[in-house]
This record gives C-alpha cells, sequence and structure tokens, in this order.
C-alpha cells in the first residue's frame, strides 16, 4: 500500500518501533579482503548474519524486513562472483528456509524471476508453496531486484490498462501507483540501513524511501549482529518524522519509546 510515504503531510513525533526496516548488506568484499579471504567468503558471512537479523526484528516487534541480496546491476560483476552468489542463495534458502518459516518468517521475493538461473527459481516456487501460515516477520529478498525497473514495470501495467480503456489516466493515483510495486498492500520503510559507510541508494526501493529516514553505519554487513541493529533502532527512536510538514509547535524533542 505504500501508506506511509503517500499523502501524508503532517509531522509524526515519537516514532516507536520501526514498522518496516530495509538493508543494503554491503561490505561483504571488503570484509572478506580483511580476512585475507576469498570476496565469495565475504557473501557467505553475510548470507548467515541475515537470521540473526530477521530474529532481532521478531523480538523488537519490526513486521518487514527488506534485504538487497542481488541487484539487476551486480550480473556485471564477475561470472565466478555472480554464480556464487547464485549458489549461496539457494543454499541460504535450502538450510535457512525451514526453520525461519517454523518462526513465523513469511518469505517474500522482490524482483525479477526472468534471467535467474532454473535451480533458483525452483527453489522459490518451493518457497512458495510451503510458506509459513504465520507472519510474524514478512522478509522481503530483494534479488534481481532494481528500483527503476520496478517502477517502470508498474508504468506498463498501467499504461497497458489505460491502452485497453480499463483505467482513465486521471484515476492513476500514487496509492494505486504503490499497488502495482511488488511491496503491494506493504507500508514504506520507515528506516533504511546501509553498511560499510558507502552514502548511496544504489536503485533500492526508490518509490519507497520517498519518506524512509537514512542510518548508515562503518560497519561491514558481515560484522553486522543484533545489536547494531538494536543501535539503529534507537537512533532512529530520536529522530523527528516530519513527511514534508513542520515540526509541531512547542515540541523540538521526540520522545521515542525505549526498546531497552
Ligand atoms: C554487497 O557487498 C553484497 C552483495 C552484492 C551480495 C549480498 C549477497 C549475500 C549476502 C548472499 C545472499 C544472501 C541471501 C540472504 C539471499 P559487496 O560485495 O558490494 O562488498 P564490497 O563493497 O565490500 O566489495
Amino acid at each position: 500500500m505504500g501508506s506511509t510515504g503517500s499523502g501524508v503531510s503532517g509531522a509524526q513525533a515519537a516514532p516507536t518501533i520501526p514498522r518496516h526496516i530495509a538493508i543494503v548488506m554491503d561490505g561483504n568484499g571488503r570484509w572478506a579482503r580483511q580476512q585475507g579471504l576469498p570476496r565469495t567468503e565475504g557473501h557467505r558471512e553475510g548470507a548467515r548474519r541475515v537470521k540473526e537479523v530477521a530474529r532481532t526484528c521478531i523480538e523488537l516487534g519490526v513486521q518487514y524486513l527488506t534485504i538487497y541480496a542481488f541487484s539487476k546491476e551486480n550480473w556485471k560483476r564477475p561470472r565466478t562472483e555472480v554464480s556464487a552468489i547464485m549458489k549461496l542463495t539457494e543454499y541460504f534458502y535450502r538450510r535457512e528456509f525451514g526453520e525461519l518459516r517454523d518462526e513465523g518468517v513469511y518469505f517474500v521475493h522482490l524482483g525479477d524471476r526472468m534471467g535467474l538461473p532454473k535451480s533458483v527459481i525452483r527453489v522459490l516456487d518451493n518457497i512458495e508453496k510451503n510458506n509459513s501460515d504465520e507472519k510474524r516477520l514478512i522478509l522481503n529478498i530483494a534479488f534481481n531486484y532494481s528500483g527503476r525497473s520496478e517502477i517502470v514495470r508498474a508504468a506498463r501495467v498501467l499504461a497497458d490498462m489505460a491502452g485497453r480503456g480499463e483505467l482513465k489516466p486521471e484515476e492513476i493515483t500514487e496509492e494505486l501507483f504503490s499497488r502495482h510495486l511488488f511491496t503491494a498492500d506493504m507500508p514504506d520503510p520507515d528506516l533504511f540501513i546501509r553498511t560499510a559507510g558507502e552514502l548511496r541508494v544504489s536503485n533500492y526501493l526508490l518509490w519507497q524511501i520517498a519518506y524512509t529516514e537514512i542510518w548508515v553505519t562503518d560497519i561491514l554487513w558481515p560484522d553486522f549482529t543484533g545489536a547494531v541493529l538494536r543501535d539503529a533502532v534507537r537512533d532512529y527512536q530520536n529522530r523527528e518524522r516530519r513527511f514534508g510538514g513542520a515540526p509541531p509547535e512547542g515540541n523540538v524533542s521526540p520522545s521515542g519509546s525505549s526498546i531497552g
């Protein structure tokens, strides 16, 4: 639904626990280099961090976690690295899916299936068929994902409907557009975390992060822990979210609830 970003004009003090956290898991390569290991070992260690972070989200009461595992631009990386990420992803799903599903984690793939190896598509199909009945945490894995192409894809669907006379151009609203993104019916991310110190958005959730709070850390993704996530959430709780509005009069110090 993308409700947080669309149509909200007033200030909102005292943010509590973010409903939706989006993470760019950067720094796997640098971590591997620091350890004197091949880059793929950095990705392997990075994949291991996801479970702890998902569990911390459940403990905190975060409802949606979106992680950026492979962008469309990542196909430009050396063939051996791409193939290692594909294999690791398959392995991640095979090894972690059952356990996390039984803990109430509902998996969603964000991105295009077209272009992915058949073996990865088979794993994604299997997850869809056997997904959790509960939704304690919705874990979106952006894989073969690009924010711009997600927007173009939605525009094409709406243009097609308009072309067939099913929709008038003036009926295209932000709300309707949001419903044609991979994140349809999900709230926009409240908190965007990027590891490894880069100050870039990297074509990630471009529509959805219009008013998302950004938190960047120098920590490399393979060193990221549940405790670091709690630090990020604490920092978020001291923000004042305005969504383009003015600060509430006489209220300059938002008081977020404590996460302990
Ligand atoms: C960014 O670090 C990381 C990636 C592009 C790949 C992330 C993939 C995984 C962790 C494996 C798959 C995981 C799941 C959960 C499906 P980088 O390589 O750009 O690091 P660098 O900037 O230090 O070189």
